[in-house]
């Protein structure tokens, strides 16, 4: 019976002092197993022995339950069954009056009934620490049980179970690559120095979310003022964002969010989201234009005034647009009260919303355009609009020497341009007839001049406000070289014709002549032709 007492507590301890002191030369109790170890709930035998060289009382004393099993001489088995906790029993002799004990050690082994990660926070700042938390109920013995941390597969830390419940913490600096990874906690009941093996137990994996969201940087880019009723798109930017999918922006007028128009892009770890800004009336004068980007339960915000402004052009009237030359006309240009009106060509008055002026309208008016701008200052900008009217001056008809000259001199052949064109608003009608024989004057290039258009020609505007006429000489110059040649042409003519009838009569009269001689010479001949021949 080997005493190898590994577990040496207190009232062991005691037990056997008691039993050692006064047996040192008597009989001795002993209890076989003297250390036991058993899953909770368990039966165990014990076996108590006594070495009295007389029958000895042998007993044990146990609040467990138990049940004799078996005896012999100065020695009884019990099973003790149900154990559910540590216990020492008892085993008592009396030997010639004096009673000896030895206690057995029974430990009892049990898993964790809980083994719990404590949750995460919903989010975790990288570079931050966090703190886990294993909460474990239960499990014996307590000097064999180890807490293990979990990142996924990869052990962090490792640690003794205190306490019962007990809560075990570990802490870790979180980076990105922390990002959706399980996070748990495992107990180990390590009981293989007695070959019973590891028994191990794990918590429910919880994932980690981390993320970046630099306090910087965040750019939100909008006009500073804005017309009421036009549109621009305004942008938030922010760079350096992780997980950057998981980034949400705000964008908000005012109270009026802005999103359901916005378009957000994601790009490398920046984010730009687009809105349309539209100036609308009830918004008139400076409002904040707010970007807030939201990622984790972080929330990073930018601001800036833009002034929905309402600025109509200018109203710049012509008291008439159109009128007859000589005619008085105002011109006026009104914008709203907080704006400087100018007029140009119009020498400034003093400055104010208002300015109006009288022109009495000559011809050089007709077309001419009136502009007026109006400038208005609106949250440190000067904004500028204008508007131009043009004014139409009826005038005319009008034809004069430098419209139409009056006398052209032109030589008989040449090439000649024939400017004859009347002015007025609204354009006249121009014909020009000439006065012998109505033949109309040919108006602009003429191949060549012949001397059949000299003569004098009336020329008459014709508008619908009156008819005006001019007269216009053409004159063609020619000489009369041609006639001279023709009287040369025709004396040479006169001239061959005499000679050649001269000579024409005189061959005549040679003729004759000869015929005669012929004549005569056949009337002889003949006369002797019938002499000699007789019918
Ligand atoms: C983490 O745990 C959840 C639920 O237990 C599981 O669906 C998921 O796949 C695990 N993720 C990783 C990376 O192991
Ligand atoms: C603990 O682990 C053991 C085996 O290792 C198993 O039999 C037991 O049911 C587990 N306990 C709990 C509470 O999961
Ligand atoms: C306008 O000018 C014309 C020519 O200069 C002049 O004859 C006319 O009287 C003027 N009209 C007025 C209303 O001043
Ligand atoms: C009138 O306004 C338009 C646009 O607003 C501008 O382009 C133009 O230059 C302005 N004209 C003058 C004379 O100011
Ligand atoms: C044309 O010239 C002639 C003489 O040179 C002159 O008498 C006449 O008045 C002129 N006619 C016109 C319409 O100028």
């Amino acid at each position: 019976m080997a005493p190898g007492n590994a577990l040496p507590a207190l009232p062991a301890l005691l037990a056997l002092l008691g039993a050692l002191l006064p047996g040192s030369e008597g009989a001795q109790t002993s209890v076989s197993p003297p250390n036991a170890t058993l899953a909770r709930g368990g039966s165990v035998q014990v076996n108590c022995s006594s070495s009295c060289d007389q029958q000895a009382t042998l007993g044990l004393e146990t609040d467990l339950a138990k049940t004799e099993v078996a005896r012999g001489n100065n020695w009884k088995a019990y099973e003790l069954s149900n154990v559910h906790k540590d216990s020492k029993p008892l085993c008592f002799s009396t030997c010639r009056g004096e009673q000896t004990m030895a206690a057995a050690v029974l430990t009892v082994y049990w898993f964790p009934d809980q083994v719990e990660l404590a949750p995460l926070p919903s989010w975790q700042p990288v570079g931050e620490n966090l703190t886990l938390h294993c909460q474990v109920a239960g499990g014996a013995p307590r000097s064999h049980l180890t807490v293990v941390f979990l990142r996924g597969e990869e052990e962090l830390n490792r640690q003794p179970v205190v306490g019962e419940p007990a809560e075990v913490t570990a802490t870790v600096l979180v980076d990105r690559s922390d990002h959706g990874v399980n996070f748990s906690c495992r107990t180990e009941l390590d009981l293989r120095p007695i070959q019973l093996g590891l028994f191990e137990n794990t918590s429910a994996p919880h994932q980690l979310r981390t993320f970046v969201l630099p306090s910087t940087g965040l750019q939100l880019v909008t006009p500073r003022v804005l017309e009421m009723g036009t549109q621009e798109t305004v942008v938030c930017f922010l760079g350096g964002l992780f997980p950057v999918s998981e980034a949400q922006v705000h964008l908000a007028l005012g109270d009026r969010r802005l999103d359901p128009m916005s378009q957000i892009m994601y790009r490398g770890d920046s984010l730009t989201a687009k809105a349309v800004l539209e100036g609308r009336a009830e918004e008139e004068g400076s409002q904040q234009l707010t970007c807030a980007v939201m990622l984790g339960n972080q929330i990073v915000e930018t601001r800036q005034s833009v002034t929905i402004y309402s600025f109509p052009a200018p109203n710049l009237t012509l008291s008439e647009p159109e009128v007859s030359e000589g005619t008085e006309v105002m011109v006026e240009c009104q914008a709203r009260a907080e704006a400087v009106v100018t007029l140009n060509g119009v020498p400034a008055g003093p400055p104010g919303p208002q300015v109006q002026f009288l022109l009495n309208a000559s011809a050089e008016d007709n077309g001419r355009s009136f502009s007026c701008s109006a400038a208005l200052e609106v949250a440190g900008q000067v904004l500028q609009k204008n508007q131009t009217r043009e004014l139409r001056v009826l005038y005319g008809p009008w034809l004069d020497e430098r419209d139409c000259p009056g006398n052209w001199t032109w030589k008989e052949g040449s090439q000649q341009t024939l400017r004859c064109q009347a002015r007025g608003n609204p354009s006249p009608y121009l014909n020009c007839s000439r006065e012998k024989d109505g033949a109309l004057l040919p108006i602009g290039n003429l191949s060549c001049v012949t001397r059949n258009l000299s003569g004098t020609y009336v020329c008459r505007a014709i508008s619908s406000r009156g008819e005006l006429i001019r007269e216009v000489s053409v004159t063609v110059l020619y000489s009369d070289h041609q006639n001279i040649v023709a009287i040369v042409v025709v004396t040479i003519l006169a001239t061959l014709g005499a000679v050649g009838s001269a000579a024409y009569v005189y061959n005549r009269q040679r003729k004759i002549k000869k015929y005669k001689l012929q004549e005569a010479q056949k009337a002889t001949t003949m006369k002797l032709n019938t002499q000699a021949t007789p019918p």
